[in-house]
């Protein structure tokens, strides 16, 4: 089951830049990210494709808008039978709550299992600087924490934050809650636009649930042996 843990995303432009990602990590990755370049540039191709090999698909498109116009597209969104979707949790309770009742009662009437939502808090890409740019007065991590108990009160499954703060995370909202952890990277690797990383056997040892890796893996060489090199880190935090 520890072969779950590890999301890779498919950050690329075409179907066919994705479909050789894919097969090049055969069975060493059962799950993985679509983004908003893929999804925009081939959406339903991919999704097919994923599903027809049996993978598992964390749809990752950060909606953000009003209540309604948030419920009215998580509601089109679960017919697509993913696993996972996100929303930003800026978009504050009643937009979560709208995204949760919309999807809840959308895979009731479909007779299928609700896909887990998550909740992005801030992006792993922000340092302290750029986020006080934004105008915040407190640390990341305390806004990490509070949002992550806004989505927890808004009835979402977890969240999408740095394994810097899945620690905290963990002890402000329990066990069952999710924990799905971005920038991450190998010891020794490039971080490029990440800031707030930590390696696979790191983030797992913090309480992370999920791990998104993706350029690590999708431009690395030999992707199935960067994947199977994660998935041993992933195994030995597991420990
Ligand atoms: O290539 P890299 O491993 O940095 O990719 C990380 C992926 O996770 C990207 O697809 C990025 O959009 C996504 N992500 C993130 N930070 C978040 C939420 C999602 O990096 N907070």
């Amino acid at each position: 089951m520890t072969k779950e843990k590890l999301i890779v995303a498919l950050d690329f432009p075409t179907l066919k830049e994705a479909q050789a990602c894919v097969e090049a990590c055969g069975d060493e990755v059962c799950y993985y990210k679509v983004g908003m370049e893929l999804y925009y540039s081939a959406g339903h191709e991919i999704l097919s494709f994923l599903k027809k090999h049996h993978k598992k698909i964390f749809l990752d498109l950060k909606l953000q808008d009003i209540p309604n116009t948030v419920g009215r597209a998580m509601r089109v969104l679960t017919r697509l039978k993913v696993d996972m979707i996100n929303v930003h949790a800026v978009g504050g309770l009643k937009m979560m709550q709208a995204a949760q009742e919309s999807a809840r009662q959308e895979a009731a009437a479909l007779g299928i299992e609700a896909p887990k939502l998550l909740a992005v808090t801030v992006l792993t890409s922000m340092d302290e600087e750029s986020f006080a740019a934004l105008n915040y007065k407190v640390p990341i991590a305390s806004q990490v924490i509070a949002l992550a108990k806004l989505a927890q009160e808004a009835g979402l499954d977890g969240v999408v934050a740095s394994a810097k703060e899945a620690a905290q995370i963990r002890a402000a909202c329990g066990k069952d809650f999710l924990i799905v952890t971005p920038g991450v990277r190998p010891a020794g690797a490039d971080t490029q636009d990440q800031s707030r990383v930590t390696t696979p056997a790191q983030a797992i040892q913090n309480g992370a649930n999920y791990l998104v890796v993706g350029r690590p893996i999708t431009q690395a060489a030999d992707a199935q042996r960067a994947a199977r090199e994660i998935q041993a880190q992933i195994c030995e935090g597991s420990l």
